[in-house]
């Protein structure tokens, strides 16, 4: 029997970039073709991406710039720079040029640019840009436009959860011209499969996993359609097994492994609710916050003021059940009948079912403060 499970660990990690990805062809062409193609031949396109979290797009980014050790092409995470301009000057000082934080023009910026590339296409891909581009519309303008304003020959792959588009006004749209965009849509359980197949080749033992064991791996994570899911949860049975010596990867280590990423599961949720909803759900962590339940009166009322202060219309009471009642089928909130005592009858207490609270409602606030 096998004592160790793993042979390498750095495959079960999400940063991991294996060499071959798998199911994103179609989408690797297209990028080549609409947007390194051109580039080679010396215009300036655009391209907006987006997909649900886990579908590959972040993976696919660092596997086109790999695909192309010859040209300037550059990853950027646009959190950690927060906006377009730190991005441009993080981009400079990769090429080895440093240029200070504040007080730089976008004209010195490009002609920067220009000097270090003698003139050959750049390519900025810009990750996870969401807030960068709600809170930075002119950066977001002068580097969509750096071709005609500048005269660079610059690309950008914008990359998002979202649609980019939908944080951008009508006016904005209008003057950035078009887009071409792309949706990285989720995977199936097929694809799941074949991914943690691939992954689990490459980081455990032989003879410590089931083809079974994987395919339920897939089944919990194609609710989800997402392979950081499934990842993560190889991941966390891989340990749990060798934690406990047993020699291979059992149910129980995969159970083990989803309720240790239950509040991520419950994130995922949340895309599934409205926005109507995701504000009856505050309410609930509002209540929940000084006490151990709540019920559906308590709730109505904490609603009411939390409609009026994101400038929303008011839900009835109705509304408020069907919402608590869906929360409850999600398996995000559990409902418990009790007695009342003193002849009152029965009622319904309101509890979360697998996130601390606090954790949830910031989740939910930082939601709600985007739409
Ligand atoms: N098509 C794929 N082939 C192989 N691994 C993949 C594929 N798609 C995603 N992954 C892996 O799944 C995890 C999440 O992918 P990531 O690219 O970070 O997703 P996103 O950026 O869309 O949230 C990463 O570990 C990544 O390597
Ligand atoms: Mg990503």
């Amino acid at each position: 029997m096998n004592k160790f499970i793993i042979k390498n660990r750095k495959p079960l990690e999400s940063s991991f970039v294996p060499e071959e990805i798998l199911h994103r062809n179609v989408e690797v062409e297209k990028i080549e073709r609409s947007v390194i193609l051109p580039l080679r031949m010396g215009s300036s396109t655009n391209l907006l991406i987006h997909g649900d979290s886990g579908t590959g797009k972040t993976v696919t980014m660092k596997y086109v710039v790999s695909r192309h050790p010859e040209m300037s092409i550059f990853y950027e995470n646009a959190i950690s720079s927060g906006n377009f301009k730190n991005i441009l000057i993080s981009v400079l000082r990769s090429m080895g040029k440093v240029m200070p934080d504040r007080g730089t023009s976008y004209s010195q910026i490009f002609r920067s640019m220009s000097l270090s590339t003698s003139g050959t296409g750049v390519l900025i891909i810009v990750d996870e840009c969401a807030n960068a581009i709600r809170m930075d519309p002119n950066g977001l303008y002068n580097i969509l436009r750096a071709g005609e304003l500048y005269g660079v020959t610059l690309g950008v792959i914008l990359v998002s959860v979202d649609d980019p588009l939908i944080y951008m006004s009508e006016r904005e749209r209008k003057t950035l011209g078009l887009f071409s965009g792309m949706k990285f849509s989720k995977y199936s359980e097929e694809e799941l499969y074949s991914i943690l197949m691939q992954r689990v080749s490459l980081s455990l033992q032989e003879g410590t996993y089931s083809e079974e064991i994987i395919r339920y791996i897939a089944e919990i994570s194609s609710s989800f359609g997402s392979a950081r899911v499934a990842i993560e949860l190889l991941q966390k049975a891989a340990y749990s097994a060798e934690y406990r010596e047993g020699g291979e990867i059992s149910g129980e280590d995969v159970r083990t492994a989803k309720s240790m990423i239950n509040p991520y599961l419950t994130e995922s949720k949340l895309s599934e609710l409205e926005s109507d909803e995701l504000v009856v759900l505050l309410a609930v962590c509002q209540a929940l916050e000084n006490s151990s339940s709540t019920d559906t009166a308590d709730v109505y009322e904490r609603s009411t003021s939390l409609f009026e202060l994101y400038g929303r219309k008011p839900m009835d009471l109705p509304f408020i059940y069907r919402t608590t009642k869906k929360l409850q089928t999600l398996g995000i909130i559990e409902g418990r009948i009790t007695g009342k005592g003193d002849r009152k009858g029965v009622e319904k207490r309101l509890t979360l079912s697998d996130v601390p609270v606090a954790i949830l409602a910031d989740k939910l606030r930082q939601i709600l403060d985007r739409l």
